[in-house]
């Protein structure tokens, strides 16, 4: 039987999961102290301008695709048949990865932040080029993943294989795009337009496809069951290779960019709809008959209802891109409702029921309790549904409000809005929305704290002998 190696699994998942509860504490201070009782802790290093960064930080790179990456490290071996290629290449991944993206994150506080959306990470700390050490980092992991898919056991390729295949090449254009080019584009709306491109695709050729990759392998494996179809796998994979580039520029919908550049980003976010219905087609085909497991079982629960959101995310998206859709939602907090859907409500569930699936299996030990788990969805599920649903409605309230001020067919009849209109009310109308936005958001991070008390318990605690050969069986 191979002996895979899964050191550097442990390596990646065993930090992100204590920087998510991190991570999602700041978010709760950030909503909190930016939005409920304004500047209540007043202070250079912890105004809203400054945590903000490090929340989103936090959660993405040091939580979500540190989590992604060891899941990958634990996938691409037992779907391969052969151990990582190399051990030593992991050690310095792992080193470089964390190092850099941890001090770049808690500088942040001190004004390091290089200013662009999801590249916030300062590009030199004293004589450390962070950027470049997280870029080179990405290249190492996706050497290692390459070279050990080289020498494959097994001939046959998985889809999850593609999708890693795919986002290892992907992410390193997008990072480097986002990250390490952009200083060389023109200043103005050029730079946000890259910019843009980076944001989405960091979205749609990072955590997307790593996402799918983990569910692709996780539904069936826990569920026991064969995946629906490949071919539709298929499909679907090289449809999102074709059209997630595109569609950044829907960022900038109705903002000074050429016509045909939004018609482009509209029309290919309408298309994101395939690779959509054929992986939700494909999980939910998979679960037939299976459904009675939802019940019982952590990790299909979090991947299904995972699958849930994606579907939802997917049908949001598309339509906020529709102009007249998105003249109400864009720029209000529906985005950062549907931002949340996406990389908490359908990423952090995949990543999180691999991880259920994944962390006993390595230390051969069932999960230490059933109970907390079961705590732990729900309190994931209520609270992530008020913390959208919170921002979905007072955004489009929002949105309708703003939308108010160009009515009327001339510039004289705007102006006039505008000036009767107090933009300081729009803003103070919130408050109720943002109040139980932070309401979902504790219950969020509640039932994150119990995630990382199982995890700890579950590989610290001494397993008894008839629990451990239940976790080998
Ligand atoms: C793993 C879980 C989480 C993920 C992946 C996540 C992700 C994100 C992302 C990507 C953004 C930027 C949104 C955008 O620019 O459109 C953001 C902003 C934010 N998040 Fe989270 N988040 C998580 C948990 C939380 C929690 C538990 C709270 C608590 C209330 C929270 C509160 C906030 C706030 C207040 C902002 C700033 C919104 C604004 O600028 O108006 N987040 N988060």
């Amino acid at each position: 039987m191979t002996e895979y190696n899964d050191k550097p699994v442990k390596w990646m998942l065993y930090p992100s999961i204590i920087f998510m509860v991190i991570g999602m504490l700041v978010g709760v201070f950030a909503s909190v102290n930016g939005f409920i009782l304004p500047d209540y802790f007043a202070g250079e290093y912890i105004h809203f301008g400054r945590i903000r960064p490090v929340h989103v930080s936090h959660v993405t790179l040091l939580w979500l695709l540190a989590a992604d990456m060891g899941l990958i490290y634990y996938i691409v071996q037992r779907l391969t048949g052969v151990p990582l290629w190399s051990h030593k290449l992991a050690i310095v991944t792992t080193i470089g990865y964390w190092g850099s993206v941890t001090l770049g994150t808690y500088s942040l506080p001190f004004g390091t932040n290089a200013g662009w959306e999801y590249a916030e990470l300062p590009m030199l700390l004293g004589f450390l080029p962070i950027k470049w050490l997280v870029e080179a980092s990405w290249g190492l992991f996706a050497v290692n993943i390459f070279m050990t898919i080289a020498n494959r056991k097994y001939k046959k390729m998985y889809v999850s294989l593609w999708y890693t295949m795919g986002t290892l090449l992907w992410t390193t254009f997008v990072y480097a795009i986002g990250n390490l080019i952009m200083d060389l584009v023109p200043y103005g709306i050029s730079r946000v337009n890259v910019n843009f491109f980076y944001v989405h695709n960091l979205v749609g050729l990072t955590f997307t496809p790593l996402g799918v990759a983990i569910a692709y392998y996780f539904i069936p494996k826990t569920a026991n069951t064969p995946l629906y179809s490949h071919k539709l796998s298929m499909i679907g994979f090289w449809s999102i290779a074709f059209v997630y580039a595109w569609i950044g520029a829907h960022h900038m919908m109705h903002g000074p960019i050429s016509q045909w550049l939004q018609t482009v980003a509209v029309v290919f976010s309408v298309w994101l709809w395939i690779p959509v219905w054929t992986v939700v087609t494909n999980f939910f085909a998979t679960m037939k008959g299976q459904w009675g497991q939802y019940a019982t079982s952590a990790p299909v629960r979090f991947l299904m209802m995972g699958t849930v959101f994606y579907l939802l995310v997917c049908l949001q998206g598309p339509l906020q891109a529709l102009r007249n859709v998105n003249e109400i939602t864009s720029k209000t907090d529906w985005i950062i409702g549907h931002a949340h859907m996406a990389l908490y409500g359908t990423f952090t569930f995949f990543a999180i029921g691999g991880i259920y699936h994944a962390i006993p299996q390595m230390v051969r030990k069932p999960l230490w309790s059933q109970a907390l788990a079961d705590w732990h969805f729900t309190l994931s599920l209520v609270g992530g549904m008020v913390f959208f649903v919170s921002l979905w409605v007072g955004g489009f309230l929002q949105g309708l409000t703003w939308a108010n001020w160009v009515n009327g067919s001339s510039y004289a009849e705007f102006h006039n809005n505008l000036s009767q209109m107090s933009f300081l009310q729009t803003v103070s109308d919130m408050w109720v929305w943002w109040a139980l936005r932070s309401f979902g958001g504790a219950l969020i991070a509640a039932g994150g704290v119990l995630f990382a008390i199982n995890m700890f318990n579950t590989v610290v605690l001494k397993g008894n002998e008839e629990m451990q050969k239940g976790a080998e069986a």
